[in-house]
């Protein structure tokens, strides 16, 4: 019988005994000569492993084939597992056969700038700290479906393809669609995330959304992916609460499951530790008061944050911060109004410490139909094309709430990445789309 396939993950989470001779496949990223030691850097996918090429356990044609092989050549290797006097696990190298080479690959361990890396972002991906932000970004999105599966919450698909906006239409992507008509790829699966917690009570949208923002920035991709659950009979309160437990699931999961990858990215172990509810909330109000002292970007209270204003307010605290309830006349046409004083909505943002800013946008609901009639209006909407949403209001109204979070400014900010445009396997922006 073939032994079981071996993955440098489970040498690394010392889940293989010391001195088992395992036969690794994957691809060589680094190799270094010291007198009569050779050294290679290791990778499969799981992980990086160090290798030791030495005569005393290393055959001839290994040497051979060490010499041959170039960064990023395919390679098999068999060795006996060991541990460095550092206390590291490595390879002691028996056996290494080159499967294809690898002429002149063009990243190698020198710096390169960002879009040089970026032209070629189907290789730079083969790279230490880009291997371990996508497998963080797939843990985030692991844990989060978890969190919602755990609790009742049923996966529901929003169309990609929409007839009408939901986040404003300045931002929509246009398509031509059959017969003449104009098809926009979707902002936001929210209004069918409503139609489906009408259906199915608990629901969680999660795939790719698209903004035509015209904003060159570190936290603005043109396609990213948004996590939205929708409840009915939830509350402004209980969409934060929600929000809260999610995130803290998610961090919890990230450091038992990723803990290698984020040291190998540099990232403070100890501060994610500290990510504990509850986190601090604030009113529009009190964010407004404290910016228009110490904002940079000239803020008055009704104006919305600036990115500038939000790494201010999310550089106050060591947790995330709730802001909550901003001036309705800012927000979109479907939050509800704050019955305690109408110039506000039931809406709340989540900032992430460290200055990373919003992470996560989420609301209450509007439930009354004229007033949603008048806000459709009020932002030049055509009502026609919302007239299935309405339905909802028409049969079997209840309030609920839901919010969206973004996994790339999630995931920037668990990594401490410098720009979302790491955070996504196939970056696109304004000014890139490709490859
Ligand atoms: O605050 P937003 O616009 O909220 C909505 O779309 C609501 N319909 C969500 C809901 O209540 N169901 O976007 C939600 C999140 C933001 O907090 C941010 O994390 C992310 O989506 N986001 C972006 N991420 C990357 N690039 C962009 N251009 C983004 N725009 C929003
Ligand atoms: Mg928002």
């Amino acid at each position: 019988m073939e032994s079981a396939q071996h993955y440098i993950e489970d040498i690394l989470h010392s889940k293989v005994a010391n001195e088992t001779v395992v036969e690794l496949k994957g691809w060589l990223y680094n190799k270094r000569s010291s007198g009569k030691v050779k050294f290679i850097e290791f990778r499969d996918g799981t992980g990086i492993l160090q290798c030791v090429l030495h005569k005393s356990h290393t055959e001839e044609a290994a040497f051979a084939a060490f010499d041959e092989a170039e960064q990023e050549a395919s390679i098999v290797i068999k060795g006996k597992v060991a541990q460095s006097p550092r206390g590291d696990w490595e390879l002691h190298l028996q056996e290494l056969k080159l499967i294809a080479p690898a002429k002149d690959y063009p990243i190698t361990p020198k710096e390169h700038g960002p879009h040089f890396l970026l032209d070629r972002r189907h290789l730079w991906i083969r790279s230490k700290k880009q291997m371990a932000t996508l497998r963080i970004r797939a843990e985030v999105i692991r844990a989060a479906r978890n969190f919602f599966d755990n609790r009742g919450f049923t996966l529901f698909d929003a169309p990609i393809f929409t007839p009408n906006a939901c986040e404003g239409t300045s931002e929509l992507f246009e398509i031509d669609y059959f017969n003449d008509q104009k098809a926009y790829l979707t902002q936001s699966g929210q209004l069918y995330a409503e139609a489906g917690a009408m259906a199915l009570g608990k629901v969680y949208v999660l795939g790719p959304t698209f903004r035509a923002e015209k904003s060159k920035t570190r936290r603005h991709l043109t396609e990213f992916w948004m996590l939205e659950p929708e409840v009915a009979y939830l509350d402004v309160d209980g969409s934060m609460q929600l929000a809260e437990d999610m995130l803290c699931d998610i961090v919890q999961e990230v450091l038992a499951n990723r803990k290698h990858e984020l040291a190998l990215l540099g990232r403070s172990i100890e501060a994610l530790e500290k990510i504990k509810k509850p986190f601090a909330r604030m009113h529009y109000k009190e964010a407004a008061e404290y910016l228009e002292k110490h904002s940079k970007d000239n803020f008055k209270e009704g104006m919305d944050f600036g990115g500038g204003d939000e790494s201010i307010l999310s550089s106050l605290h060591e947790q995330p911060l709730f802001v909550h309830r901003f001036p309705k006349n800012i927000k979109a046409f479907y939050m509800k109004e704050d019955e305690a004083d109408s110039k506000y909505s039931l809406s709340f943002d989540l900032l992430a410490p460290d200055g990373y800013g919003e992470i996560i946008g989420g609301s209450e609901r509007e439930t009354s139909l004229p007033l949603l009639e008048k806000k459709i209006a009020e932002h030049k909407l055509n009502q026609a094309d919302f007239e299935w949403y309405l339905d909802l209001r028409r049969f079997g109204n209840v309030p609920h709430a839901g919010f969206g979070m973004g996994i790339e400014r999630l995931v920037a900010w668990l990594c401490g990445s410098s720009h979302v445009r790491e955070t996504i396997p196939f970056p696109r922006m304004i000014t890139r789309l490709t490859p």
